[in-house]
């Protein structure tokens, strides 16, 4: 099959969150199947250019409509991790993608609008019929909508649009002049059962197109796929979701081995694997050295996480100073999606400037996470919704076991040392279903609890996570047959 994957992040050259690794881990899954694989992203002036070599501009030059004009666009192409990448750069005062970070711009929607449009032109430009686009998010809602209502009489006539929800927090909702910048109609468009967002009704609802207009939609795990479907969690889409229940599902994201690996990771301080777990512990070492912490019999319990209210902020304050009144040291990384989040985080850093048992950093930092993952006991992450979760995937990797809220992927994923269904090889983690300190706190003092009580059975559940397959080869497989089956059925 021809696929192309259109994403506004792809780890490492362009990524926020998981969004980008997950379009860096299916890229090279379905390539290493034997796939025709192509990236499609816009051309950031905050590209990691440094880790494309072979960076370049093509010759060719297309157009793209942006309202009454039509914008010469720029190409670039490069290899992502070994797959091919092209970057659209539009010429015009707009500047749409040289901001100097991806997202947070007042203008978002028209900027990903036009990008939309501009992919589907650079594929007919030059020639390319993709058997399967597959879209992610609010950012490439559009595209679907595009190839149904506009390039029907084109020669990606025969293409298929797979849409995959990463987060329903983010719906990209705007003005009907996303669509009148793309050439689309809205006096087509703005029904219920169309664009029009639930309870606004001169809104336009660009992930409700994708929704709406995709051969088939995927969500990152299937306990989200429910969720979103039946409770509040859908965010207003749960009728839209449920009158497309026949073309939707839940696919749970896989993890890029080669990427997230303790044995070869160059990142950190010392390679282990399962077999010599004992190691793991100079990594321990090295994280607290790094950070200046104390070198005392405690756990480590650390968050990575971007910080944002979906990520629960209350609880992660509050578990930083159960931790510390509980004999245990506590270390965060996280870069803050807000000003106010980020003036919270800055006062409780200086607070604990000084602690020999705790450490805020308020930055993304692609290496020190690594750090975090293979130093840390054990990894925090209690978040409000969580469509399917990186962080804890990668922790269990690294022998670090999470402390989850039971949502989501961390439901699909996580199971309860304690109180799990689950035979006791496949319990990795601790895990609370309220949104609430006290439950909060009963799984942190089990957690704390068991490193200090029963090391032994400690380090079996640690290592029960370690052999947990997150692999991409199975979620790569249910892609596959997504794409199968809506070219069979078109
Ligand atoms: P989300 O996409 O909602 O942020 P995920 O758990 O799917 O959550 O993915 C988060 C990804 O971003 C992981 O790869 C994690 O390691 C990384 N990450 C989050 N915060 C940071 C940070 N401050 N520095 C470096 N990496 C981070
Ligand atoms: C989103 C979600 C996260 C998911 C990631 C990749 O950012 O918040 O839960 O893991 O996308 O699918």
């Amino acid at each position: 099959m021809y696929i192309v994957l259109v994403a506004s992040e792809c780890a490492p050259v362009a990524k926020v969150g998981g969004l980008g690794d997950f379009i860096q881990g299916l890229a090279k899954e379905l390539q290493a199947r034997g796939h025709r694989v192509e990236l499609v992203l816009p051309k950031y002036d905050s590209l990691r250019y440094d880790l494309m070599p072979d960076f370049h501009k093509l010759e060719t030059q297309i157009w793209s409509p942006c309202y009454e004009e039509n914008v010469p666009c720029n190409l670039y192409a490069g290899s992502v991790e070994g797959v091919h990448c092209f970057f659209l750069d539009p010429q015009s005062p707009h500047q749409f993608f040289n901001r100097g970070a991806l997202y947070g711009q007042p203008d978002d929607a028209e900027r990903f609008a036009f990008f939309s449009r501009a992919v589907l032109e650079f594929l007919i430009s030059t020639q390319r019929q993709p058997d399967i686009l597959h879209c992610h998010d609010w950012q490439t809602g559009l595209i679907p909508v595009l190839l149904y209502e506009a390039f029907q009489a084109s020669p990606l006539q025969h293409s298929r649009a797979c849409f995959t929800l990463h987060n329903l927090g983010h719906q990209g909702v705007t003005g009907d002049y996303a669509l009148r910048l793309v050439g689309l109609n809205p006096a087509v468009l703005m029904r219920p059962d169309r664009l029009n967002h639930h309870d606004n009704r001169g809104g336009v609802n660009l992930l409700k197109g994708g929704i709406v207009y995709a051969n088939f939609v995927t969500t990152v795990s299937p306990h989200y796929a429910w969720e979103i479907q039946n409770t509040e969690l859908g965010m207003g889409l749960q009728p839209v979701l449920r009158t497309h229940s026949n073309k939707f599902g839940g696919v749970l994201n896989g993890l890029d081995y080669s990427v997230w690996n303790p044995a070869t990771d160059p990142l950190i301080a010392q390679p282990y694997n399962a077999e010599q777990i004992a190691e793991k512990s100079r990594n321990t070492q090295a994280l607290r050295d790094k950070l200046g912490l104390q070198a005392a019999h405690k756990p480590i319990i650390s968050v990575v996480s971007r910080l944002d209210w979906q990520k629960g902020v209350d609880l992660m304050i509050h578990a930083l100073r159960f931790a510390l009144a509980n004999d245990s040291q506590f270390v965060l990384l996280g870069a803050a999606m807000d000003k106010d989040t980020e003036r919270r985080f800055i006062a409780l850093q200086g607070e604990f400037a000084n602690s020999p048992d705790c450490r805020l950093v308020l930055e993304h930092n692609e290496a020190l996470a690594h750090l975090f993952y293979a130093g840390a006991d054990f990894i925090l992450i209690p978040s409000l919704y969580e469509p399917c979760g990186l962080t804890q995937l990668i922790a269990m990797r690294y022998g670090t076991i999470p402390i989850v809220r039971k949502t989501g992927g961390l439901a699909d994923t996580v199971f309860d040392a304690n109180y799990s269904e689950q035979p006791f090889e496949q319990r990795n983690g601790y895990s609370f279903d309220e949104m609430t300190l006290l439950s909060l706190e009963s799984a942190l003092r089990r957690a704390i609890g068991l490193w200090h009580e029963y090391p032994d059975y400690f380090q079996q559940l640690r290592l029960n996570g370690l052999h947990c397959d997150h692999s991409w080869a199975v979620s790569g497989q249910h892609y596959v047959n997504i794409y199968e089956h809506i070219l069979a059925t078109a």
